[in-house]
């Protein structure tokens, strides 16, 4: 006798194609949604910097007699060109094995630089880090900090009316481990040549700056959003006329 079809198993069959296709699209969605959570809300996290440029019309010799600090600055906002120029100034490569604008004891180059971009046009408002090796900014915390930063710096004014400001840090650790005990001499040693650097680019680029080592570490640690330890900040605006 001919065996019937069994249909039994249709029924559980189809319900089981349906709970995984459900299961699919709304689980698609779900990590969608999460997507969208995690995608940060400025536009670009990280920032291609226009290539530095290597002459200027001001000699060395004028530009070191010409330096001082500048602690007024015009409403203008920096470009990322002098950006750049002035994130190169302090810590660019100029060597294949890696030596940059500044020495570094032992060549370990434990310096990080951080630009906190207030009225940088082509930056979002933050905390960004430099990356001398593949000339980027990534951005590290989103917001105006020129209140906070200012505060930080025990309410000096260039900090809160600059419209950049390059924060000078360091992780002492890369330099302990050959160093030991001398490491936080050094590293001082080679964030003063990182200010000069900063101090003499400025003066040809028409721009302004000055030293700042009066504040409190932690506090601007964390309004950068580093992990580092801050040494020097250094406000940078347009020169008034
Ligand atoms: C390590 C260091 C820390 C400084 N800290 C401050 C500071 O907190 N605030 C400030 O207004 N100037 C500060 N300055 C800038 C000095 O006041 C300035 O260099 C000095 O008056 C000489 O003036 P000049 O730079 O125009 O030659 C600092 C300078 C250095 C080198």
């Amino acid at each position: 006798m001919k065996k019937e079809p069994d249909f039994n198993y249709i029924f559980p069959f189809t319900i089981f194609i349906l709970f995984f296709l459900t299961a699919i699209f709304t689980g698609g969605y779900v990590m969608a949604d999460d997507e969208t959570l995690e995608t940060p809300a400025y536009e670009s996290s990280v920032v291609n910097l226009p290539d530095p440029v290597y002459e200027s019309d001001i000699s060395l010799e004028e530009t070191l007699r010409a330096r001082r600090s500048v602690r007024e600055y015009s409403d203008r906002p920096l470009d990322l060109t002098q950006v750049s120029q002035l994130l190169w100034a302090a810590q660019g490569i100029t060597a294949d094995w890696g030596a940059r604008t500044a020495p570094s004891a032992g060549g370990l180059f434990p310096v990080r630089i951080y630009l906190v971009a207030s009225d940088v046009e082509g930056l979002t408002q933050g905390s960004w880090e430099y990356d001398p090796i593949s000339n980027t900014l990534t951005i590290v915390k989103e917001g105006d900090m020129r209140r906070d930063l200012m505060a930080a710096a025990l309410g000096q004014g260039p900090v809160g009316n600059a419209p950049a400001t390059i924060v000078i840090s360091a992780i002492p650790e890369i330099t302990e481990a050959k160093y030991g005990d001398r490491s936080m001499r050094y590293i001082d040693q080679e964030v003063g040549a990182v200010l000069q650097n900063i101090y003499l680019q400025c003066e040809t680029l028409g721009l302004g700056t000055v030293a700042i080592g009066a504040f409190y570490d932690d506090q601007v640690a964390e309004v950068v959003g580093t992990s580092a330890t801050v040494r020097l900040i250094m406000p940078v605006g347009v020169v008034e006329d």
